[in-house]
């Protein structure tokens, strides 16, 4: 699986550090982090409460615009070993820079460098600006901010997309109408994390915001009427089974609904949400997704095109995605 060209939309760059590099931050900064991994250095947590928090802390140390180049660099090199040609990152610049639009500039300058030259590399890259839903409206105002200014400042277009990650059971989607519209009027893609916690209400309130994605959404699955109206909106699903499986909201891979959503005519794609706190790999994701299932190359090219239609990126590199 792992030579299979594969596209990854769901991937949070923070939360793809890899403990060692979060470790190095923190030795060079004198940080004490030993409360956030287990006896052989991998992140521990109890819970989703608790995986944000440990996700906060590692994010934490990395502080600098350099400190996101080199983490982007790592993070894109290592999907790229699995076969990823094109990787959609939510970037949160609630935490590069604190909402603040002249740090995030020099944050994103940072990261377009090493996306420019990682793209030279036969691994393209687009960033989705994430407001954290727990840290509320008014910060994910000037996260939106950031990336309406930035969106049309960036010739790159690495600035595509407008996402919200973070506690789904916090406030409604509609707390953030005024966000998800700024970010729509500059032109960006549209995606919201809802139906991994929250159930199918929860997904119909993120679509409401006119969102064409869905991260996760995979709780769809316990409403028919629900599965019919994403597949006649053909809004894509960012499904992330390895995380579902590792926060426990299914017991393990056969028990997971993504093949239940895919038959209902919903569209899915596959990733990997935040690698190393599940101890997942895109081909890790597919050749489990292909012992539960039976899906073989040609559901994953099928899939594969699903997601080169929905990515945030323009028409030459979509071409390239097909
Ligand atoms: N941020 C990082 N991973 C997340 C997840 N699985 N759900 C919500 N927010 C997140
Ligand atoms: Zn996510």
């Amino acid at each position: 699986m792992k030579d299979l060209s594969k596209i990854e939309l769901h991937l949070h760059l923070e939360g793809a550090a890899p403990p060692g590099f979060v470790r190095g931050l923190a030795a060079e900064q004198g940080a004490d982090l030993s409360g956030i991994f287990d006896g052989q250095g991998h992140y521990a947590y109890d819970g989703f409460t608790d995986f944000l928090r440990v996700y906060e802390v590692a994010t934490s140390v990395i502080r600098t615009p350099q400190d996101y180049a080199r983490l982007l660099r790592e993070v894109l090199g290592n999907c790229a070993e699995h076969g990823a040609i094109y990787a959609e990152l939510f970037v949160s610049p609630e935490f590069c820079g604190g909402g603040d639009l002249s740090a995030w500039r020099d944050y994103l300058a940072a990261m377009v460098e090493v996306a420019e030259e990682m793209g030279a590399h036969g691994i393209d890259s687009r960033a989705i600006i994430t407001p954290i839903r727990h840290f509320g409206p008014d910060r994910a105002r000037a996260s939106a901010i950031c990336a309406r200014e930035t969106a049309s400042e960036d010739h790159t277009g690495w600035v595509s997309g407008f996402g919200m990650g973070g506690a789904e059971t916090v406030g409604t989607p509609q707390d953030f109408t005024w966000s998800f519209d700024c970010a729509r009027e500059a032109g960006l893609g549209l995606t919201c994390h809802a139906g991994e916690w929250g159930g199918p209400q929860s997904i119909r309130d993120a679509m409401s915001l006119g969102i064409s994605r869905v991260g996760h959404g995979v709780h769809a699955v316990q409403d028919p009427a629900l599965m019919r109206d994403l597949a006649e909106q053909g809004i894509v699903l960012e499904v992330c089974p390895g995380s579902n499986i590792a926060l426990g909201i299914y017991p393990d891979w056969s028990a997971h609904p993504i093949a239940k959503l895919a038959d209902a005519g919903v569209k899915v794609t596959v990733s990997t949400d935040d690698p190393p706190f599940f101890h997942t790999t895109l081909s890790h994701e597919y050749a489990r997704l292909a012992d539960a299932f039976g899906w073989a190359e040609a559901e994953f090219r099928e899939m594969n095109l699903i997601a080169a239609e929905a990515a945030f990126c323009d028409a030459a590199t979509r071409d390239r995605l097909r």
